[in-house]
């Protein structure tokens, strides 16, 4: 009958499967939350192909955790230079400094990255190489991903589990993976937001631009909470895009075709699709070999590469054209030099509660000279310039559970954002007054000018006058000969910082990657050791501590 033969072919089934290990782990590294999401999305699939899937942070994991690990999956991602996000750090220092046996591990890994900078995906090579050296077998190569990942994700997941096939064949096929929900408004199809306000925060002797900006949602379906962040997909600018072809020797209308297979014109292309500005050693190599350049193939020699680092710096796309010129070039070589157009990520700078229906940004419009050429940031100035009242603006959200307010909200909060560094605790402060919430609060914010960089004066006024902000202190650091940042305030309230870290307070940090956010760092072990009476490594110890009870969050860039 059929139900024996049912029966018979499910006990061959799970006869067959007791000899295969069906567990597989799927451990991350994420910073902004990318590779949790592709994790989270890994899990999944797994669970469809009939595996034992489990998701594991790294933040929660220790190496000597992979020796009863069968099938590994590690998708991680790299920051600045070449660090691994902050969450991760533990794991990594000890996966490459301790040794753990894996000779009965399969793995594979997946590296997010960013092929702007010089350490693309360091910290997915490194456990690669790591994992590979403890014993352990390479299921498939690594896939390295740039900003725009999700082609080379899903080609590194199909290879994956292509190889590993499916666990128990009870289990549905993995192609209903595929099946995509009803179209609705996110990555694949950003959402077109009105521009409700475009203003310039700064006053008229300011040497910053920082826009307030504010969109409608409406429509969108978006939620959003503090501390999360709008990914905005910007367009080139026309004086940009003009010089480009003019260097090319293109007219713009030459019809091109796009990785997708999608067929347009070259300069609309330019406009909406392609970064036609980053450069990278990637570009800088494949230019070389359309233009056959010595001079540039010397620049890439082994012994070059700071000489190339320093040549990248401050240069785009355009210039490698008029400093090495090609013979000839057609608009399927210039596209070819060019990645995704990748979208820019702001912190969000409004509490949904406060401002219904709408979402709104502090952004920074970058503009430079660099090698006698005026130069600006691709999104700042695309949302400064052409992103006027009444306007759509491509958008999308990111949710970042990384960086979120403490869920009782009695819990003190201390927030350090100099300049557009200030925009999520702006919505912080918002968001707890909408609540009602009775936690203290404290900002610490600095910029050059008090008269002209103040950003949102009147709005912590009011909120202090209100009691929805307690405390503020502000560094301005060009109205004095000496400069005053945020970090040096810090010091000064020692005390009472102090104070609030010991009765529970949340320690937020936004803004500046570079140096800001490492000095306000060693400011805090400063304040820790000089208040706590603790050595340099206790007060570490103190602000390990902080992280791991998640009361030490930064949204840094
Ligand atoms: P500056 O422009 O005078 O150097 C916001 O941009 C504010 O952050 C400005 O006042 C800026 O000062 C200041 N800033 C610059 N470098 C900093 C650092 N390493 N730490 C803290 N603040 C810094």
């Amino acid at each position: 009958s059929w139900l024996s033969g049912y029966l018979a072919a499910w006990q061959g089934v799970s006869a067959g499967a007791a000899a295969v290990d069906t567990s597989l782990t799927v451990l991350f590294g994420t910073e902004s939350g990318n590779s949790e999401g592709l994790a989270d999305l890994t899990v999944k699939r797994a669970k469809k192909a009939g595996f034992k899937a489990t998701m594991l942070n790294m933040s929660d994991a220790e190496p000597k955790d992979l020796e009863k690990v069968t099938n590994l999956l590690v998708i991680v991602s790299t920051w600045g230079d070449g660090e691994p996000p902050e969450a991760a750090e533990n794991f990594y220092n000890t996966l490459l400094t301790e040794s753990v046996k894996l000779d009965d591990l399969n793995f594979s890994v997946c590296a997010l990255g960013d092929t702007s900078y010089d350490q693309f995906c360091q910290t997915g090579k490194e456990i690669d190489e790591r994992l590979a050296e403890l014993g352990a077998k390479r299921l498939v190569d690594r896939a390295d991903c740039d900003v725009d990942f999700d082609d080379s994700y899903a080609a590194w997941a199909d290879s994956v589990f292509d190889k590993l096939g499916s666990a128990a064949s009870a289990a549905p096929a993995a192609a209903s993976f595929a099946a995509a929900p009803a179209i609705e408004y996110g990555k694949k199809n950003p959402f077109p937001a009105e521009v409700l306000d475009s203003v310039v925060l700064n006053g008229d002797y300011s040497k910053k631009e920082t826009l307030h900006l504010e969109f409608s949602l409406e429509g969108s379906g978006f939620s959003y909470e503090p501390g999360d962040v709008l990914c905005v997909v910007p367009q080139n600018a026309d004086d940009v895009i003009a010089d480009l072809l003019e260097a090319a020797g293109l007219s713009g209308e030459e019809e091109v075709e796009l990785k997708g297979g999608e067929k347009k014109a070259l300069k609309v292309a330019l406009k909406q699709d392609l970064d036609i500005t980053s450069l990278s050693r990637k570009v800088v190599k494949a230019w070389q070999e359309i233009s056959g350049s010595l001079k540039l193939a010397d620049l890439l020699a082994d012994d070059a590469k700071a000489q190339l680092k320093e040549w990248i710096n401050g240069r785009q796309i355009v210039d490698l054209l008029v400093e090495f010129p090609a013979k000839e070039l057609s608009a399927a070589q210039l596209v070819s030099l060019m990645r995704k157009l990748p979208p820019r990520l702001y912190s969000i700078a409004s509490s949904p509660k406060a401002h219904e229906g709408e979402v709104h940004l502090t952004v920074a419009a970058v503009r430079y000279n660099s090698n006698g050429k005026d130069r600006k940031g691709v999104a700042s100035t695309f949302l400064a310039d052409d992103a006027k009242k009444g306007d759509k603006v491509l958008c999308y959200m990111h949710h970042n559970k990384n960086f979120r307010l403490p869920e009782n909200d009695e819990t003190p909060i201390i927030m350090v954002g100099p300049g557009t560094g200030v925009a999520p605790f702006r919505a912080f402060v918002e968001e707890r007054a909408e609540r009602g919430a009775k936690g203290e609060s404290w900002l610490f914010f600095g910029d050059q000018h008090y008269n002209e960089d103040f950003l949102y004066q009147l709005e912590w006024q009011d909120h202090l006058k209100n009691g929805d902000l307690t405390k503020i202190d502000v560094a301005f650091s060009r109205d004095m000969p000496e400069k005053v940042y945020v970090q040096h305030k810090m010091l000064e309230r020692a005390e009472e910082l102090y104070q609030w870290l010991e009765k529970g307070a949340h320690f937020y940090v936004c803004g500046d990657a570079s140096r800001m956010a490492s000095d306000v760092n060693d400011a805090l072990i400063e304040v820790i050791s000089s208040q706590g009476g603790k050595s340099k490594e206790d007060a570490e110890a103190y602000i390990a501590q902080l992280k791991k009870d998640k009361r030490y969050q930064r949204d840094v860039y």
